[in-house]
């Protein structure tokens, strides 16, 4: 029998969310959130740039005022690596903390989903790289969003470079769940105009690849499309102008219900060649994504027409006469390569960095990837090589 990621059979479908709490102020319920969860001592997990943006300073303000202990760790980078959750495993069991709470982008939350996983399951994170190999319950998490691209705070992924083998695990879970997702749109407010472009197109990559994939259901199909029209309508505002509140909220709107989509319905082949690059050549995983997107729906396209249709309807008034003459589905391309264009990002994965003798290597290590196995059209080595050529 045919299984998808997750274990369910294909004509079965599930769908989960943590708790959710959104709206402007919310970081103020990260205290009686983690006490209701049970906590009484909480392992902080964040990085230096957070710190210095001051939020972690109010995360601890109202951690205090539920009655709770802390214990800090930043020692955390972008592409979170498996030697830092050692470490982070370690301090966490030697300050005898018992719940998790996570303030940041992808990497802290990512980070704390792994330590909590180790701390409770023991063994190397290796041994959970794939689909549902933890076997014993979680401490309780809580994770508040500082990026809107991410969707680590809803999702049931924790991706952590293996630096010896130098590419990304994609750990899938049920148990990476968090408790409680807190989403404060204020908190996007620090975001660099750079930074908030790439978590953008993470998030536009998350939409797009979970609505075309083979895991995708009515349930999943409403968040991403809901996801693409946000971010078509406010991802330029929001990197233009960081102080657009309105372009802010929706955004981080915007990443949560792609972050819900992809978290249920699983992500395809483009997250499956960035996390090959990303653990390579340590790059931001979103500008990676952006690259690759529109050569991912190119290869999709056959297989997505009708798919691709509905995702130029989010954009584009699609006029009277289109609508007649039938299958804009191109449109939906161009428009996503023009919109990582006028937002800065890269344009081709040479300017990322990569060096052409590393596709080769790359291409036989997506195939591994869990990401792949919801991919809509079929990708064999030849194939994903081709791809990273066209992109390059
Ligand atoms: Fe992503």
């Amino acid at each position: 029998m045919n299984l998808l990621p997750g274990g369910c059979p294909v004509n079965i479908r599930k769908f989960v969310t943590p708790e959710i709490i959104f709206g402007q102020g919310a970081l103020s319920q990260i205290g009686e959130s983690a006490a209701r969860s049970g906590a009484s001592k909480v392992f902080v997990v964040t990085d230096q740039g957070i710190i210095e943006a001051g939020w972690v300073d109010r995360a601890l303000y109202y951690l205090r005022n539920a009655g709770l202990e802390y214990e800090i760790f930043s020692s955390i980078t972008s592409n979170p690596k498996d030697l830092e959750v050692a470490e982070g495993v370690a301090h966490y069991l030697r300050s005898r903390c018992d719940a998790l709470v996570a303030v940041g982008g992808g990497s802290p939350a990512d980070s704390a989903k792994a330590i909590a996983t180790l701390a409770t399951n023991g063994g190397e994170l290796q041994d959970y790289e794939g689909v549902n190999k933890i076997r014993h319950p979680l401490p309780p998490m809580v994770i508040v969003p500082s990026t809107a691209g991410t969707g680590s705070e809803v999702s049931q992924f924790a991706i952590i470079v293996d630096h010896q083998r130098r590419l990304k695990m994609s750990i899938i879970s049920k148990s990476l769940i968090p408790d409680i997702a807190i989403i404060d749109p204020e908190l996007l407010n620090t975001k660099s105009p750079r930074l908030a472009a790439a978590t953008g197109m993470d998030a536009l990559s998350h939409a797009i690849e979970s609505y075309v994939s083979l895991a995708a259901t009515p349930l999943t199909d409403i968040h991403a499309l809901s996801a693409i029209r946000l971010i078509f309508g406010n991802l330029k505002r929001s990197v233009f102008d960081r102080q657009d509140a309105g372009a802010n909220h929706n955004m981080a709107m915007a990443s949560l219900n792609a972050g819900i989509a992809f978290s249920n319905a699983i992500l395809g082949a483009g997250h499956a060649m960035t996390h090959q690059i990303d653990g390579l050549l340590d790059t931001h995983h979103g500008e990676t994504n952006a690259t690759l997107l529109p050569h991912v729906m190119e290869f999709n396209l056959p297989v997505c027409r009708q798919k691709f249709d509905q995702i130029a309807r989010q954009i584009d008034e699609i006029s009277h006469e289109q609508e007649r003459k039938g299958d804009f589905s191109e449109r939906a391309i161009e428009a996503v390569s023009s919109l990582a264009m006028e937002i800065g990002m890269r344009k081709s994965l040479a300017d990322v960095g990569l060096k052409k003798e590393s596709i080769k290597t790359l291409s036989q290590n997506a195939l591994n990837d869990a990401c792949l196995v919801t991919n809509p059209r079929d990708a064999s080595a030849e194939d994903i090589e081709k791809m990273f050529l066209k992109a390059f």
